[in-house]
């Protein structure tokens, strides 16, 4: 979906040039049309009669992106009140809603409650009693499935790791038969399911296979203690190639080891993909302010930073970067940086582009997913403004926060 048409990058068939001279810098840019084709893919590989994609709406909770999900037939995968907000306004609705994350308030329970969502996705005892005092009160129960933590390394970056035992996700394998009890006998719980996911950006299949294992066996044993397991949510995790050299697994042959697993056991499939659908849809534009030459290193000084896009500074994460316009002549090393105050705002090292100059636009590639989302206002600058191109035509998903209404926020 983003390509070169002669010397220029555009998304679908609009140069990206074009859309940033009436946007301005910086800005997030997503494919429509990507988006859709990813989103097919997983209804092509999952059945869609028994498996309901949630997709996890952490990854980018633009409300036009979420309302051309819901259109698809996506359910959502929510962590908070807000994403609950944001995907019943873009009309997924509360039956294809699960709700996940260890620390949801009473008001966020009682939220989800009254709307009648699918599922509570439950991480610990704690939790479980409260939730089934607000269903009692409520009147109705609280659909549940437990996350279990299966003490699994998912070979990803440890940030981003939710599966092994020193993690906060999820209850420990050895105590899931003793908290199913307990949820027995709780009025307002009625347990349907397991729910599991072990961490992100994951591009190896071996610790989904170990984690899918762990799955059937655990429904194996609690259907044996006679518990009602109807739904396995899988969680979300498979990776995207970022260009770092570590390219994930076609998503038929993660959809195929699912379903060789799990599909014997008889039970609807739930599965949170965030990063898989959205991340190759989406760049960040950004312009160069000065080209600066260090000592050691040539800085190209963009006007994005860690504040609009942070998974470099956090992760180490490597994205590919290029012009916008395509320039003549030997490739060049360069460091390509942000404005913010700290050694950490980069967003490349030792870069080898072709030769840039002030007033340049680059791209930072494959941030459709957690790019905008972990935006933020630090060193009082204004989040990215977003932009979805849809056949053909872009429209400003987000607008750009003026430096007035940022300021009026405080006081
Ligand atoms: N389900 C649950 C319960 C999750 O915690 C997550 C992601 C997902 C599904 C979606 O996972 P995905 O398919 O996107 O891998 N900010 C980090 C990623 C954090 C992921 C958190 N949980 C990053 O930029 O890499």
């Amino acid at each position: 979906m983003f390509h070169y048409q002669a010397d220029l990058l555009h998304c679908e068939n609009l140069s990206v040039e074009a859309v940033a001279r009436q946007v301005g810098t910086p800005f997030y840019c997503y494919s429509a049309e990507a988006i859709r084709t990813r989103f097919r893919e997983y209804t092509t590989v999952f059945e869609p009669d028994n498996a309901l994609i949630c997709y996890a709406v952490k990854a980018n909770s633009n409300p036009s992106v979420l309302g051309l999900l819901a259109e698809m037939g996506s359910g959502a995968d929510v962590v908070s009140a807000g994403e609950l907000h944001s995907a019943l306004a873009a009309g997924i609705p509360a039956s294809k809603i699960v709700f996940s994350g260890v620390g949801k308030t009473v008001s966020e329970m009682n939220f989800a409650l009254e709307r009648g969502i699918f599922q509570f996705n439950v991480e610990s005892e704690p939790e479980l009693e409260r939730l089934n005092q607000l269903a009692l009160s409520v009147g109705k129960p609280a659909r549940v499935s437990i996350r279990v933590n299966p003490d699994i390394d998912a070979r990803t970056h440890r940030k981003i790791t939710t599966g092994k035992s020193e993690n906060k996700f999820g209850i420990p394998a050895s105590r899931a038969i003793e908290i199913y009890e307990q949820a027995r006998q709780f009025k307002g719980i009625e347990t349907q399911g397991i729910s599991m996911h072990i961490g992100s950006q994951l591009t190896r299949l071996r610790p989904f296979e170990q984690a899918f294992n762990a799955l059937a066996a655990l429904t194996g044993q609690l259907r044996a203690a006679g518990h009602d397991i109807r739904v396995l949510d899988i969680g979300g995790g498979l990776g995207i190639d970022y260009g770092d050299g570590h390219s994930p697994p076609p998503l038929e042959r993660y959809a195929r080891l699912a379903r060789q697993i799990l599909d014997p056991l008889g039970c609807r499939l739930i599965i949170e993909p965030g990063r898989s659908l959205l991340g190759t849809a989406g760049i960040l534009v950004t312009e160069i302010q000065y080209v600066k030459q260090g000592q050691e290193r040539t800085f190209l000084i963009v006007d994005a930073g860690m504040n609009h896009l942070l998974r470099p500074a956090l992760y180490d994460a490597w994205h590919d970067i290029l012009p916008v316009r395509k320039t003549q002549g030997k490739t060049l090393e360069y460091d390509v940086v942000g404005p913010i105050c700290e050694t950490g705002d980069s967003f490349a090292t030792k870069r080898r582009l072709s030769p840039m100059t002030q007033g340049d636009l680059l791209a930072v590639m494959n941030t459709g997913a957690y790019g905008a989302v972990m935006g933020s206002f630090y060193n009082s600058h204004p989040l990215a403004p977003e932009v979805l191109i849809d056949q053909g035509e872009f429209r400003i998903v987000r607008k750009r926060i003026g430096l007035a209404q940022m300021i009026a926020m405080d006081s």
